[in-house]
């Protein structure tokens, strides 16, 4: 029997990102470093949801390669077009996927992954340029409500690409 799906309270998500997006401002002002801004950026957000890896992938030519993260060790390239990274990457949109079993081709770096989100990042030309990947234990823990504020939190980084 499959385990009862329990949906992130939706409250709950947006207090804690009203409360963090100020915080990630701080931690980015008169940061020019992407590196350095996404490792803060993924610890800042893996210790506020306590989600089970939180991180990025770079854009180096027609592959996505592993960036700063938080969480257990992780597959290091990612082909344009594969999996869930690659996928966000070649339709340049936000991907939720809240059962990761069942999407074809997802990369699993993690068995313990139930649901995944992952969101591009576009550089000052509007390009491609990263995408911020975040994997959770718990089936169904993301929503538009993830989606709406990780979005706007890579747009803080897109000055940095
Ligand atoms: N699951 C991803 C691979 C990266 S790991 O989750 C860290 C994918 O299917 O693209």
């Amino acid at each position: 029997m499959k385990d009862p799906i329990t949906l992130p309270d939706t409250q709950d998500r947006i207090t804690l990102f009203t409360t963090l997006m100020p915080q990630i401002r701080e931690l980015l002002h008169e940061e020019r470093d992407a590196i350095a801004a996404m490792a803060n950026v993924s610890a800042a957000l893996h210790q506020t949801f306590d989600w089970h890896w939180v991180g990025f992938y770079r854009v180096m030519g027609a592959e996505l390669v592993l960036g700063p993260f938080q969480g257990p060790v992780a597959c290091t390239r990612i082909a344009f077009g594969r999996g869930v990274c690659g996928t966000a990457w070649q339709e340049e949109k936000t991907l939720i996927v809240p059962d990761v079993a069942a999407f074809p081709g997802h990369i699993a770096c993690s068995p313990e992954t139930r649901s995944e989100i992952v969101v591009p990042i576009r550089d000052s030309d509007g390009r491609i340029a990263a995408v911020l990947d975040i994997d959770s234990t718990r089936p169904a823990d993301f929503t538009v409500i993830d989606a709406h504020a990780l979005e706007q939190l890579c747009e803080l980084l897109q000055p940095l690409f």
